[in-house]
């Protein structure tokens, strides 16, 4: 008899040819996940994790993202329903304590939206609950997205 292995997270993955389809997969990935909060954005720099949380706020109802600072490693929106939404970019984050420093687990126990880009040093403080999006960006541009727990 062989042997079965189960798995405790789901994956799914998705194709996203160009820039201009980044709203539709937004809001496939909002719609297939709704009860998701936290999200983890993994890949490359210019894999195009920015440009999917850009869509994904804007799905979400957030009229100007234009206004914030690249710079911050938080920057907080509005959603069209008036609630706040975080964008993390912990891609400057030297060392894990800093993320104290930011009051990083209120965000995230805040029950607002989280997309959180450069997770890697956060690792230890995602609960199981975060969602997980990995970005990988083929040489022809296609951007091959896979999410699970
Ligand atoms: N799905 C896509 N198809 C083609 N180009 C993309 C796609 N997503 C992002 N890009 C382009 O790649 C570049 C880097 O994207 P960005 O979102 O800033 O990457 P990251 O945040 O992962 O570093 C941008 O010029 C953007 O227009
Ligand atoms: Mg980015």
């Amino acid at each position: 008899m062989g042997t079965w292995h189960f798995f405790a997270f789901v994956l799914a993955t998705i194709t996203l040819r160009k820039p201009s389809e980044a709203e539709e997969v937004a809001r496939f990935i909002l719609q297939s996940h709704a009860e998701a909060r936290v999200f983890a954005f993994t890949g490359d720099l210019g894999a195009g994790k920015t440009t999917l949380i850009k869509a994904l706020c804007t799905v979400l109802g957030v009229a100007d993202q234009t206004s914030s600072p690249s710079f911050a490693i938080v920057n907080e929106y509005r959603t069209g329903g008036g609630d706040p939404l975080y964008h993390f970019d912990l891609y400057r984050l030297k060392v894990a304590e800093e993320l104290e420093g930011i009051g990083f687990d209120e965000y995230l126990d805040s029950g607002s939206y989280c997309f959180i880009e450069w997770p890697e040093l956060a690792a230890d403080r995602l609960q199981p609950g975060t969602l997980h999006v990995s970005i990988v960006a083929a040489q022809n541009g296609v951007r091959t997205i896979t999410m699970g727990h």
